[in-house]
C-alpha cells in the first residue's frame, strides 16, 4: 500500500495524533481499544456518528483543551486554525449589535466563543454533545459564581432541546456540522429554533481539503482523493466499531442543504492565512494556508 492509499480527510478534530492514519497500520493496543483505531472511508449513519463522536470527544477533550486552549483563548471567538477572530471579522453583527441577543452556540466545546459573546452583552447558550468538553467550560468559568455565567446544554445538535423561535442568532466554530451524517437535520433544527431574520454562521474545514492528503507539508498539496467522494472518514477499533467520524459535503451540497432548510446564504468566507500565524495544527500550516483554503465560514439568514 502506498501513501496515496491513506484515506484523505479534513480532520476537524485536534491533531494530537497523526490524522488519517493509514488503514494498513496494525492496531497495537488491546483489542477494542478505541484509541487504537484504523482510518477508513466507509458509510456511517446518524446515530452511529453521534455515539462515536461523543465518546471520542469525551476521551480527548482534556488533550484538546491542553493543546489548543491557549490559541483559542478563554474568551475569544476564533473561527478556525487560521485565527480569524470574530472581534475583527464581525460575521455575527457589528460591534454593539450583539447586546441583548439570545444566541445559541452549537458544538461549543469549552464555550470560549460563548464567553466572548457574553462579554459583548449577548445571552449565549452553549450546547455540546460531549460531557467532558462542557466540564472544561465549567472549569474555565468566569461568570464569577464559579461557572461560566450562561447555560451549558449537553445535547446532540440533531435534536435541539429548545422551543421554536428561541434565539436571535446561532453560531458554530467547527462544532457539530463536520461530524454529523445528516447535516440537513441540524440545519432544520437551527432554522426551527431561530427567530425569522436570525443569522446562522458556522465554520468547518473547507471541503476542498478532503481531496488533499491531510499533511501540513508539501505532501499535503497533492490531490489523493476525489473531492466528489462523500464517503465518510471513519476511525474504527479492532472489532470494527466506529470510534470517530467526519462527514464530507461539497460546497454545492452545503448551499443546497442550507437553502433547503430555509436559509439564505449571505456570504462564504474563506479566511486567508495571516503572516503572524506560524502554528501547525494537524494538516493546517502556513505553507498550505497560503496556497489553498483551509476553512469555510457560511454566513446565512433564516428567511
Ligand atoms: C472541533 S470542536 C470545536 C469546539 C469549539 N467550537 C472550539 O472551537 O474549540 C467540535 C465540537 O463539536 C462537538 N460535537 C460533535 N458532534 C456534535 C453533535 N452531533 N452535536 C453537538 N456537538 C457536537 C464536539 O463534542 C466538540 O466539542
Amino acid at each position: 500500500m502506498t501513501d496515496s492509499d491513506q484515506p484523505s480527510g479534513p480532520y476537524s478534530r485536534p491533531p494530537h495524533q497523526p490524522p488519517g492514519r493509514p488503514p494498513h497500520e496494525p492496531p497495537g493496543g488491546p483489542p477494542g481499544d478505541p484509541d487504537d483505531a484504523e482510518a477508513v472511508r466507509r458509510p456511517a449513519g446518524g446515530r452511529e456518528s453521534s455515539r462515536a463522536n461523543r465518546g471520542w470527544w469525551d476521551r480527548n477533550a482534556d488533550e484538546y483543551q491542553t493543546e489548543h486552549g491557549t490559541f483559542l483563548g478563554d474568551a475569544r471567538f476564533i473561527w478556525g486554525p487560521e485565527g480569524l477572530d470574530e472581534a475583527e471579522a464581525r460575521l455575527l453583527g457589528s460591534a454593539g449589535a450583539l447586546r441583548g441577543l439570545d444566541v445559541l452556540e452549537v458544538g461549543a466545546g469549552a464555550a470560549q466563543c460563548s464567553r466572548w459573546l457574553a462579554g459583548q452583552g449577548a445571552r449565549p447558550v452553549a450546547l455540546d454533545l460531549s460531557h467532558r468538553q462542557l466540564q472544561h467550560a465549567l472549569r474555565i468559568g468566569d461568570g464569577q459564581g464559579g461557572g461560566p455565567g450562561f447555560p451549558l446544554v449537553e445535547a446532540d445538535a440533531r435534536a435541539l432541546p429548545f422551543a421554536d423561535a428561541s434565539f436571535d442568532l446561532a453560531c458554530s466554530a467547527y462544532g457539530a456540522i463536520p461530524f454529523v451524517a445528516d447535516p440537513e437535520r441540524v440545519f432544520a433544527e437551527v432554522a426551527r429554533v431561530l427567530r425569522p431574520g436570525g443569522r446562522w454562521v458556522f465554520s468547518l474545514t473547507h471541503p476542498l481539503r478532503w481531496s488533499l492528503a491531510d499533511e501540513p507539508g508539501p505532501e499535503g498539496l497533492t490531490v489523493v482523493a476525489s473531492y466528489f467522494d462523500r464517503t465518510p472518514y471513519v476511525e474504527q477499533d479492532a472489532e470494527g466499531r466506529t470510534v470517530y467520524v467526519e462527514h464530507h459535503r461539497t460546497l454545492g451540497d452545503r448551499v443546497r442543504e442550507l437553502t433547503g432548510a430555509g436559509f439564505r446564504l449571505d456570504d462564504l468566507v474563506e479566511p486567508e492565512w495571516p503572516e503572524w500565524n506560524q502554528q501547525v495544527w494537524g494538516g493546517w500550516s502556513p505553507l498550505r494556508g497560503r496556497l489553498v483554503p483551509g476553512t469555510a465560514v457560511f454566513v446565512c439568514t433564516r428567511v
